[in-house]
C-alpha cells in the first residue's frame, strides 16, 4: 500500500481529539508527526493532550514542541468552549514517551524532504507553527504537496462576526499560509455545516463500545451537549473532524477555488477570511473553499472509524 505521507498540527481540542482518532483509523495514512500549537487551551495543555493521545491511541509518530503563543496577536484561548484541560475535564493517561527534541517547524521542513514532495499537513488549530516554518524555511513551499486547514468562513464567523476562532487567533499566520503559493484546502465554518448531526447521530455513533469508547464517548458528549443545551444548537459540526473526513477522502467534498485573503488589521472582523466567492477581484484562487461535504459517506467513514477501534 502506497502510504500518504501527512503532518497533523493541531490544538486538541475536543474535536481535535475525535479528528486524531479519524485519522489514526486509516493504515494509508503514514502520520510522520503531531505538532501541537497553543489555541483552544494554553500550550502547557494542547501539548500534553497531543502526546498522552498519540501515546493513548498507538500512534507511532514524532510529537513536535509548537509555538506557545499566535506570531503577533496576543495569547487568547477558548477554555469555556473546550472544558477543563481542553478536552471537557476528560484525563488522559500519563503518556509513556516524550516530546521529540526538535521544534514543530523544524520537524515539518526535515518530514518534507524526506518525503521528496510528497508531505501533506492537516492544520485543526491556529497555523502558527505551519508560518515559522515558511517563513524560516522558505523551500519548504516547493515541497509540501498540500496544506488542508479548518479555519475561516465563507460567510460569519464564530468568534467575532465573521472571523473563526483559528484564524482570529492568529491572523498574520493564516496570511502567511495563504498568501504561501502551496495548495491549500479550506475547510471553514460554513462549509463544515453541511455535516451537522443531531442527537441520534451523534449518540448512534460515538457511544458505542470500543477500544477508545472513554474518550470517543467523553468528547463527543461534552460537544453535543454544550452544542444543544449551553448554546441552544439544534445539532452539531464537529468542525476538525469534518475537515479531517474532507482531507482523508477530498472525493466527498466539494470545493471552489477563490481568492482568499485575511484581515489582520481591522478592529471588527480581525481573522475574517475574506473569501471572493464571485471572484470580482480578478485575482487568481489560492485557496479551495469547501462549500458542502457528502454528510452519508462522512457518517459512514465515522462508522468505519468506530468498527476499527472494536478490531484494533
Ligand atoms: C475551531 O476552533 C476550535 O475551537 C476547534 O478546535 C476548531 O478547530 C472551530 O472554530
Ligand atoms: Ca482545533
Amino acid at each position: 500500500m502506497i502510504k500518504r505521507p501527512v503532518i497533523i498540527d493541531c490544538d486538541p481540542g475536543v474535536d481535535d481529539t475525535l479528528a486524531i482518532c479519524l485519522a489514526a483509523s486509516h493504515p494509508e495514512l503514514d502520520i510522520r508527526a503531531i505538532n501541537p500549537v497553543a489555541g483552544n487551551v494554553g500550550y502547557e495543555s494542547t501539548s500534553q493532550n497531543a502526546l498522552r493521545l498519540a501515546d493513548l491511541i498507538g500512534i507511532d509518530c514524532r510529537v513536535g514542541r509548537g509555538a506557545e503563543e499566535p506570531l503577533i496577536a496576543p495569547c487568547r484561548t477558548a477554555g469555556a468552549v473546550h472544558g477543563q484541560g481542553g478536552l471537557g475535564g476528560y484525563q488522559l493517561p500519563e503518556a509513556h514517551r516524550d516530546f521529540d527534541v526538535d521544534y514543530a517547524w523544524d520537524i515539518l521542513v526535515q518530514e518534507a524532504r524526506r518525503a521528496e514532495g510528497a508531505l501533506e499537513v492537516i492544520a485543526l488549530g491556529p497555523m502558527t507553527n505551519l508560518a515559522i516554518a515558511l517563513t524560516r524555511y522558505p523551500e519548504l513551499k516547493k515541497l509540501i504537496r498540500k496544506i488542508t486547514v479548518m479555519a475561516g468562513s465563507a460567510d460569519q464567523g464564530n468568534t467575532n462576526v465573521y472571523a473563526e476562532f483559528n484564524v482570529w487567533v492568529d491572523p498574520h499566520a493564516c496570511e502567511i499560509v495563504f498568501q504561501s503559493g502551496i495548495p491549500i484546502a479550506m475547510c471553514g465554518l460554513d462549509g463544515n455545516d453541511s455535516c451537522s448531526m443531531n442527537t441520534e447521530e451523534i449518540n448512534g455513533i460515538f457511544q458505542r463500545p470500543c477500544r477508545l469508547s472513554d474518550v470517543i464517548g467523553h468528547v463527543s458528549h461534552f460537544i453535543h451537549q454544550r452544542n444543544t443545551e449551553q448554546w441552544h444548537l439544534p445539532s452539531s459540526t464537529i468542525h476538525d473532524l469534518v475537515t479531517m473526513a474532507c482531507f482523508i477522502d477530498p472525493s466527498i467534498a466539494t470545493y471552489e477555488p477563490c481568492y482568499v485573503t485575511c484581515e489582520t488589521r481591522s478592529s471588527i472582523s480581525a481573522g475574517q477570511t475574506v473569501v471572493d466567492l464571485y471572484h470580482v477581484s480578478g485575482k487568481k484562487p489560492n485557496v479551495d473553499v469547501l462549500r458542502r461535504a457528502d454528510k452519508e459517506r462522512f457518517l459512514q467513514m465515522l462508522r468505519e472509524m468506530m468498527d476499527w477501534y472494536t478490531q484494533h
